[in-house]
């Protein structure tokens, strides 16, 4: 994959403003008319790169670019087709996807800042000099075209279409904690190039900015500009099976970079009292479960649904089942011991059951002692039950997953 770090030095002593990247495939009835608007609605006196970035285009959109631009210019491949404007087009092998076809975009691009959008006038080109204006105003945000604020809207999208484009949206925003960002999901959107330093693009298929969000953590400004999404006039999309398989796959690569960076921030920075007492917390809820599954397996084992056993013989299954689930749930969960060898985790499983053990007895006598000592009976009761379950726990945590008492 392309890394565009290497690329972010050049930018330093670059006069372009923002580089506009449209990434093509068979866009040639598009194409023309694109680049004469997006020209006629940059801000005046912006440096800016309008770069095309196509997929060897059967329909020919790459050498439509090519035309346009020796049509207004002398200079062939680059031309400055106003005092401000230069145009540029990359032509790649073939369909590669549009992640990649923009990441090459910004790899080889000039601009302080990027603009993506596509080239089927979904994205209306009257709000770029708006978002030009934005990248101004706040040079560290992300400045997004919106369809789900206010102003936002969609417009033709057939309602298969639009059932996808929500279900996706629902999935980022939800699954990934993306709570704050309303379209995650937008194929427009403008950002100051060095908010990519430190990101490397993994994924594939359309959801870009998803990456990046997620990427930055989902700690980075944000801004959202509305604008209405219209369905293409020419051409076809390109969203097909595989970009949805694709989007899945994204968003499961995506979630799980989520927990590991947050796992990691958590572990450098956390003091040993966070880490003790998320640990504590796990194993009681642990704990809990257990406790309801002890109680749902041996009457299903009683009552003819799993088996027609005696209520002693069912106590005892329950109890062997939560014992047996609540080990594994501590083991993986609680004290994330990945470590799968059999023999090894069998010892463990029988410390488990000699600690769980440990804890009864505990419980036992410190009830006996607290009761003969004058106390009443339900608060012995508690006082044991605290006893053994902070005992159980601690002795747990020491020798079955040979971890220190305090971490
Ligand atoms: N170079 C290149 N290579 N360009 C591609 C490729 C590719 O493999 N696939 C698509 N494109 C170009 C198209 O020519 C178009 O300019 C742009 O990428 C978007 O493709 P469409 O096929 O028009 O996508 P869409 O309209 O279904 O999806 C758009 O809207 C979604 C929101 O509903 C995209 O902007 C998505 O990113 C966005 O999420
Ligand atoms: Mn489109």
């Amino acid at each position: 994959m392309l890394n565009v770090n290497d690329t972010l030095q050049e930018v330093k002593d670059d006069q372009k403003f923002v580089s506009i990247i449209i990434p093509t495939f068979n866009e040639s009835l598009n194409i023309r008319e694109l680049l004469n608007q997006i020209q006629f609605n940059i801000p005046a006196k912006t440096n800016v790169e309008i770069i095309i970035v196509d997929d060897n285009s059967p329909d020919g959109t790459g050498l439509i670019v090519e035309k346009y631009i020796e049509e207004n210019s002398k200079a062939p491949k680059q031309k400055l087709i106003s005092k401000n404007v230069l145009i540029r087009v990359i032509h790649r092998k073939e369909k590669a996807g549009l992640i990649a076809a923009i990441v090459n975009g910004i790899g080889l691009c000039k601009g302080k800042n990027v603009l993506i959008m596509d080239a089927d006038f979904s994205h209306p080109p009257e709000v770029i000099n708006k978002m030009i204006s934005e990248l101004k105003k706040a040079p560290n945000c992300i400045i997004i075209g919106s369809r789900y604020v206010d102003g936002g809207a969609i417009d033709g999208m057939s309602f298969k279409r639009f059932l996808l484009s929500q279900g996706a949206n629902w999935i980022a925003r939800h699954g990934l904690s993306l709570k704050n960002v309303y379209d995650p999901m937008s194929g427009f959107f403008a950002f100051p190039k060095h908010v990519l330093q430190d990101v490397e693009f993994n994924t594939n298929g359309f959801k870009i900015l998803l990456e990046i969000l997620i990427k930055k953590n989902n700690n980075i400004c944000v801004k959202e500009i509305p604008y209405t999404f219209r369905d293409r006039k020419h051409g076809q999309s390109k969203l097909d099976f595989s970009t949805i398989v694709d989007y899945l796959k994204a968003v499961w690569k995506l979630y799980r970079y989520g927990r590991k960076s947050k796992r990691q921030n958590t572990q450098s920075e956390s003091r040993k009292s966070v880490k003790f007492i998320s640990k504590a917390a796990r194993f009681y809820t642990v704990g809990a479960s257990g406790f309801v599954l002890n109680y749902i397996i041996s009457i299903l084992f009683s009552n003819g649904i799993l088996g027609n056993l005696e209520y002693l013989q069912a106590t005892a299954v329950g109890i062997a089942v939560s014992v047996t689930t609540n080990f594994l749930l501590n083991k993986f969960w609680t004290f994330e011991d990945k470590n799968r060898d059999l023999i090894r985790s069998i010892k463990q499983y029988g410390m488990f059951v000699g600690c769980s053990s440990l804890g009864i007895l505990i419980q036992f006598l410190s009830i006996y002692f607290l009761r003969e000592s004058g106390m009443s009976y339900d608060i012995s009761l508690l006082l044991g039950v605290t006893i053994a379950s902070v005992s159980n726990f601690l002795f747990n945590k020491k020798l079955t997953f040979k971890e220190n008492i305090w971490e």
